[in-house]
């Protein structure tokens, strides 16, 4: 049997040598460098190619390199019967929670307008936002909003989260997939960390932007697809949304070309809110490479269709 590594995007030789480390009977191979096709039965995947799974016949289970597993959902040539994990670690939250924080801190604290000035040695004072003054609203509230929620609180923040089914977090105001709309209406700094599916694609568009509290911000930690990038340009353009920190893009790298380079009031970081570190995964695929070779229920396992 063998685990095998595929990216097309991500060095996988620190996984290897993680996966090694923790227990150096597994057979580990990189793609494409596989010698029998027919001995892989677990596999870890991260922007994978298309179509590349049809080569391996034995595959048992496909675990996403990442928190997010879209690529995994829209890959139609994976066969139905093949499960899908993801990884969850405490890093992952850790990191996605620091991200948000930041965001937020520098939107109240108006840190960007700060950046620019400094490049002409402006000197200027602008009133910033009082933490109460703004409500930052999350849109999933799950194994990562569900923390980033909680880091925001213990922060001072105000803050109100919406998930498809109604979620209880101590301090913070939440909403069920029906009552978006409420949600909308209190929530001034709009985060995104829902999971791109078919309910969920396009969702950050010019009609939710207006049903935002004023004044507006947007930050999209979770995918570029949520994002209908036209309206963000419009909504920006016409003070519906004062500014926007974007870290994921429908195309990645973002292309020089982008309208959304060197535009003021959009921060833009390269997917980088929160990266999956070799030595943490590693305990998960092998836990649940061993899973799978023993027939047990797997840790994180995705519902195919819920698509997350
Ligand atoms: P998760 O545990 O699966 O949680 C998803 C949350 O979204 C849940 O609360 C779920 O509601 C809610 N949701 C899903 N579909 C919905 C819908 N149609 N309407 C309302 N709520 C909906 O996901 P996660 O682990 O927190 O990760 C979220 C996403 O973050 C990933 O999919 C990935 O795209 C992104 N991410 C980005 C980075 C980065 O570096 N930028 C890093 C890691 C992850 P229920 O609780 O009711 O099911
Ligand atoms: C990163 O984007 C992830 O899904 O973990």
């Amino acid at each position: 049997m063998s685990l095998l590594l595929v990216s097309n995007h991500r060095d996988m030789a620190p996984f290897k040598a993680a996966i090694e480390k923790i227990d150096s009977n597994i057979d580990v191979e990189i793609w494409p460098n596989v010698k029998n096709l027919n001995r892989v039965q677990f596999a870890v995947a991260w922007r994978h190619p298309k179509h590349v799974f049809s080569q391996y016949p034995n595959v048992k289970v496909i675990s996403s390199l990442g928190a997010g597993v879209d690529h995994l959902i829209q890959d139609k040539t994976i066969p139905e019967h093949v499960k899908i994990t993801r990884i969850i670690t405490s890093s992952l939250a850790d990191q996605m929670s620091d991200y948000i924080l930041t965001a937020c801190l520098n939107i109240i604290r108006k840190t960007e307008i700060y950046l620019e000035q400094q490049k002409t040695g402006k000197w200027k004072v602008h009133k910033t936002y009082k933490k109460d003054e703004l409500t930052i609203g999350i849109l999933g509230l799950g194994e990562l909003g569900s923390k980033v929620t909680k880091r925001l609180l213990i922060n001072g923040f105000s803050v109100a989260g919406w998930s498809r089914t109604k979620k209880m977090i101590e301090g913070a105001e939440t909403f069920a997939e029906d009552e978006l709309t409420d949600f909308l209406n209190r929530t001034n700094i709009l985060v995104n960390i829902l999971p791109l599916t078919n309910q969920t694609e396009g969702i950050l568009d010019l009609g939710l932007f207006k049903q935002l509290k004023q004044p507006a911000f947007l930050v999209n930690a979770a995918r570029g697809e949520h994002l209908v990038s036209e309206d963000l340009i419009y909504a920006l353009d016409t003070g519906l949304i004062k500014h926007a920190v974007l870290d994921v893009f429908s195309e990645e790298p973002l292309p020089e070309s982008h309208p959304f380079w060197g535009r003021e009031k959009i921060t833009i970081t390269p997917h980088v809110a929160s990266i999956t570190d070799p030595d943490e995964a590693a305990e998960l695929l092998v836990e649940n490479y061993k899973r799978t070779l023993s027939g047990m229920a797997l840790l994180y396992e995705v519902d195919r269709e819920k698509e997350y």
